[in-house]
């Protein structure tokens, strides 16, 4: 039997809070039930007190969607939970999302405060927001670089509170995966509580590493995992939802699963991107131009000979209709052959090798050869 991995998606909280991603309430709706029908298990639709649109989306989503939790976020502040709350009075399952700085460094620099004043005040945050949802998560900013004993204590203190999901951020992508993964073992092995909250894990990716950090999250015995799409977010972004849900389905060996219907993946990728002026990098895992896009001689052959010789997931599970060869310069005689016979083409080898040699001229000038280019080339 499988274990349950519940997918938290903050692409319309941390990430729009970039920079150009800004969304209106409306497209942020839309949005919201394409997460919807992806699968996901709670949208975390945003952060009520920043601004009046905010709070309107976030109002607007908990009427719009009707499977998955909604989510708002607020810092450990009364107006800003009160806002949070009021936000959420019609969505069906409705979440407050509350929290404060746990490093020392956040604690000193950023609040100006001890570690016993921030106790209280996570305390007195999550019994406030539980006068309004039942279903409160607490979010212990910068855990990455926290004192562990400290976040013991802390996460022991928000469940005797009534927190029902305690967030384990790497706030600044810092962690090393073993280091992130041993972090959530301790809490699981020094928490005399844990078992009354779910773990969650949330990632940034300063070192390229929030996808492995989450996976080791998830190891150690995380539950809860909060991604974006196409890994937008903060800086260099948040874990990428498609990233660990097809890590999970993939390596089915590990022994997890989620809700997600991954072929929606790449759909709701473009969507994100084009809303949110994002464009995806060509290279992007599982949603990018070319991450199902064969270009060498060598892995071409290999891949007309059997997909699984350079593919680990069918292209047709991602949502992507179909691999791509692309004919390049650094193409071999077998793909352009195939791609030949796709055009209706058919030639004995003589005349294919004369062909060929045309069509490497062809692609040192033009780099990328279509099928336009082939069937001026065979003409
Ligand atoms: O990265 C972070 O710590 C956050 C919190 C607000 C959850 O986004
Ligand atoms: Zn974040």
């Amino acid at each position: 039997m499988s274990q349950r991995i519940f997918i938290f998606d903050t692409t319309l909280r941390d990430g729009e809070q970039v920079p150009g991603c800004q969304l209106t309430t409306e497209e942020k709706v839309v949005v919201a039930k394409e997460l919807e029908r992806l699968g996901v298990d709670i949208i975390e639709a945003g952060f009520p007190i920043s601004s009046p649109g905010d709070f309107r989306s976030v109002e607007e989503i908990a009427k719009a969607v009707t499977r998955p939790t909604v989510c708002a976020l607020s810092r450990a502040v009364k107006g800003d939970i009160d806002a949070a709350g009021q936000a959420l009075k019609h969505a069906r399952q409705g979440r407050i999302h509350t929290g404060i700085g746990a490093s020392d460094i956040h604690i000193r620099n950023k609040f100006g405060s001890t570690r016993e004043a921030i106790l209280e005040q996570a305390i007195s945050a999550v019994k406030h927001a539980r006068s309004y949802v039942d279903d409160v998560e607490f979010y212990a900013e910068d855990a990455g670089r926290a004192d562990l004993d400290f976040l013991c204590r802390l996460t022991e203190a928000v469940i005797s509170a009534g927190a029902t999901v305690v967030n384990i951020p790497d706030t600044t992508g810092y962690c090393l995966p073993n280091e992130y993964g041993d972090k959530i073992r301790y809490i699981y092995n020094n928490v005399p509580n844990v078992d009354k909250a779910t773990i969650s894990i949330h990632c940034h990716n300063d070192l390229g590493l929030a996808t492995a950090n989450t996976l080791a999250g998830i190891a150690n015995g995380a539950r809860q995992v909060e991604v974006t799409m196409n890994g937008i977010g903060e800086r260099a972004g948040n874990t990428s939802l498609e990233e660990v849900v097809m890590a999970l389905k993939v390596h089915k060996e590990l022994g997890f699963e989620t809700g997600i219907d991954t072929t929606r993946l790449f759909p709701v990728s473009r969507l994100v991107s084009e809303m949110m002026r994002m464009p995806v990098q060509a290279n992007k895992a599982i949603v990018g131009r070319n991450a199902f896009a064969h270009s060498s001689g060598i892995h071409q052959d290999g891949f007309l000979k059997h997909s699984e010789n350079y593919e680990i997931m069918n292209p047709l599970d991602v949502g992507v209709d179909k691999s791509l060869i692309v004919l390049t310069a650094r193409s071999g005689r077998h793909a352009l052959k195939h791609r030949l016979e796709l055009l209706g083409f058919r030639y004995d080898k003589p005349t294919l090798d004369t062909i060929y040699k045309q069509f490497l001229d062809m692609a040192d000038i033009r780099k990328e050869v279509n099928d336009k280019d082939l069937m001026e080339l065979v003409r």
